[in-house]
């Protein structure tokens, strides 16, 4: 049988990490972004079809695997001391979250919100790393009142995957945020499904998310000159906009 050689010249892969690895031209402003990205939303329906049928641990994760990827690499960067994720669902998310940052040996808080915790997977629930609170985002600083969020550790990361009062919830905790922090906002790519299960069920069809999510961010990033900038190590990772998550790496500044 034909041994076919491995030709990659590891060390000039090595040299080009060492040069992509770098801050020079990382942090843009969004008036210097383009809504607008790599996938196409053929692309985006065939990986929804695995985004799913994703779980951890047998929990699903309504995430798909490039922002999973992504995420990964930023919890290793970032090391937040305090994760607040803004919907919960079955808790598989915040599970991998806290998983995640065991593995790398920090002593992070992991809070998830949701309206409704019955949602919650019993393996997600009886993990002693994360702490669900169950509260409506419309009133988000009953959710997460002031004397609370002051106690938390910093760096922070926050992840909006509620959908709901997004600008309510932003404005709220942008009182609190401090340099170094950063925000994740998903599912503001347009070319993303409408409705959850599309992609996977044939029965539902395929349908744009469309522009309301970028807009809204946008807005909210204008309205907060020299604040946020974007994160391009990680929102252009696998291409321009590449994921779910247009634009939506943000670092407060
Ligand atoms: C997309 S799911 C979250 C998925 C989860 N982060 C994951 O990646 O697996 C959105 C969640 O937001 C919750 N939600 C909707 N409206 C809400 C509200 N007003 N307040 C709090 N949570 C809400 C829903 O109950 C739902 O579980």
């Amino acid at each position: 049988m034909e041994v076919v050689e491995d030709l990659t010249d590891y060390k000039e892969l090595e040299e080009q990490l060492r040069k992509e690895i770098t801050d020079e031209g990382r942090f843009v402003r969004i008036e210097d972004r383009q809504d607008s990205g790599v996938l196409t939303d053929q692309i985006i329906s065939s990986l929804s079809h695995g985004k799913y049928m994703m779980n951890w641990r047998g929990t699903i994760v309504l995430k798909d695997p490039l922002s999973l990827t992504i995420n990964q690499q930023l919890l290793w960067e970032l090391k937040p001391q305090t994760v607040i994720e803004f919907g919960a669902y079955k808790g598989g998310s915040a599970l991998w979250t806290a998983d995640m940052l065991k593995i790398f040996e920090c002593q992070s808080r992991v809070i998830s919100i949701d309206i409704d915790l019955s949602l919650l997977d019993a393996t997600a629930r009886s993990s002693p790393h994360v702490e669900f609170i169950e509260g409506n985002l419309f009133q988000v600083e009953k959710c997460l009142p002031e004397e609370f969020l002051k106690n938390l550790s910093h760096p922070w990361l926050l992840v909006e995957d509620a959908h709901v009062n997004m600008i309510g919830v932003l404005e709220y905790l942008h009182k609190f945020m401090q340099p170094g922090d950063y925000i994740c906002v998903e599912d503001t790519n347009p070319l993303t499904p409408m409705m959850g299960g599309q992609g996977l069920v044939k029965e539902l069809g395929y349908g744009l998310y469309g522009p309301t999510k970028m807009n809204t961010l946008r807005n909210f990033l204008m309205d907060h000159p020299g604040k946020y900038l974007v994160d391009t190590r990680y929102t252009d990772m696998f291409g321009y906009n590449a994921s779910w998550n247009m634009n939506g790496y943000l670092k407060r500044v």
